[in-house]
């Protein structure tokens, strides 16, 4: 089994992280007692307790009420940072982070509002820290498509500071095709685009994030295995899927790690990354998903290696950065495996 020490110390990406889901209970509490809120839960231990989850909505039930204590420009930065923090102590390198922009405008809270702190945050990052990010405006596809091209609209002032656009939140019944006239806009925009298919929802979504949304990069998509054209379609097109495993047992996609497919995908030739999705929620950041699939999924060195380098080919980096961190992961790969 391989050491944690291989897993800490090459350095990675991660494309996959909603930053709504990053706020620990601590911080939780903190900004509940700061803005005088209160919260259904007597004690930090008792929100941590309450993390147990059926299903994608029942997470996100709790996601959404959570979300509520952020208010001001320094609570979001302060998240952000905080999430900046972790991905030094995890060697992450670069991160292609996720926001929701409703969770926030819906109770009156503006882009002028959570923008500032977190770009305040990025700049940090990147001058303390050395880490560079990306940033997803990601719509809420329970709402309608008119809300996503209002979101859409309202974001203008920071257009400049987005890289591309995302679809998340409750999947069933709610399929890509609901999105089509936003994400094409976003495309005339010269935004990228992802979108949260294939966690819950049937192969079709895929099919649909692919051919009505024109994506980069499909998050999560591991029902994909279900329908052979669909693999075969993902193998070709070398088309990325942002898996993350400790959210897939915590939502109960899968019963059990041992079950998952992650490898499965990745030895028949899908280029399959590894996230943390909510790691606040869902009991660890980057790290500690690369080592569930050690510890139960018996991950081979070589595996792990492949899954680091997909993220960096997947990213929205520079191909001239995706090299150089490339041929950085394959020689400390080579100099930690000769000594
Ligand atoms: N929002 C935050 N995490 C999510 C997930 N795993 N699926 C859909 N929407 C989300
Ligand atoms: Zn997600």
């Amino acid at each position: 089994m391989k050491t944690k020490t291989l897993i800490q110390s090459i350095p990675k990406v991660e494309l996959h992280l909603h930053i709504e889901g990053t706020l620990e209970p601590e911080l939780m509490w903190r900004l509940a007692k700061k803005h005088e809120l209160s919260l259904p839960f007597d004690s930090i231990q008792e929100i941590a307790n309450a993390y147990q989850f059926d299903n994608l909505q029942s997470f996100l039930d709790l996601y959404y009420q959570g979300a509520a204590v952020l208010i001001d420009e320094d609570d979001f930065f302060e998240l952000m940072w905080a999430y900046f923090l972790r991905c030094k102590e995890q060697n992450i390198v670069h991160t292609e982070i996720m926001f929701d922009p409703q969770t926030h405008t819906h109770r009156g809270i503006d882009y002028s509002v959570f923008m500032p702190g977190f770009l305040r945050a990025k700049a940090q990052a990147e001058s303390e820290l050395g880490i560079t990010s990306c940033l997803i405006l990601s719509f809420l596809r329970h709402l309608s498509q008119e809300d996503a091209l209002l979101t859409l609209a309202q974001a203008e002032p920071y257009y400049d500071a987005i890289d591309a656009v995302g679809l998340d939140s409750s999947e069933l019944g709610n399929p890509p095709d609901k999105f089509i006239d936003v994400f094409a806009k976003a495309k005339t925009l010269g935004f990228k685009r992802v979108a949260h298919a294939g966690e819950e929802g049937p192969p079709e979504y895929i099919w649909s994030a692919l051919n009505d949304l024109d994506v980069h990069r499909i998050d999560h998509g591991v029902r994909c295995i279900e329908d052979p054209k669909l693999m075969a379609h993902l193998v070709a097109n070398k088309m990325p899927l942002t898996v993350c495993p400790q959210s897939n047992l915590k939502l109960c996609v899968v019963n059990d790690m041992s079950e998952h497919n992650i490898l499965d995908l990745l030895e028949q030739g899908v280029m399959v990354t590894v996230n943390s999705d909510d790691p606040s929620y869902f009991g660890g950041y980057l790290n500690q998903n690369y080592q569930a699939l050690d510890t139960h999924l018996a991950m081979s060195d070589e595996q792990f290696i492949q899954l680091v380098k997909n993220s960096f080919e997947a990213s929205f980096l520079s191909d001239k950065l995706k090299q150089k961190w490339i041929k950085e992961v394959d020689k400390l790969n080579h100099s930690l495996s000769h000594n």
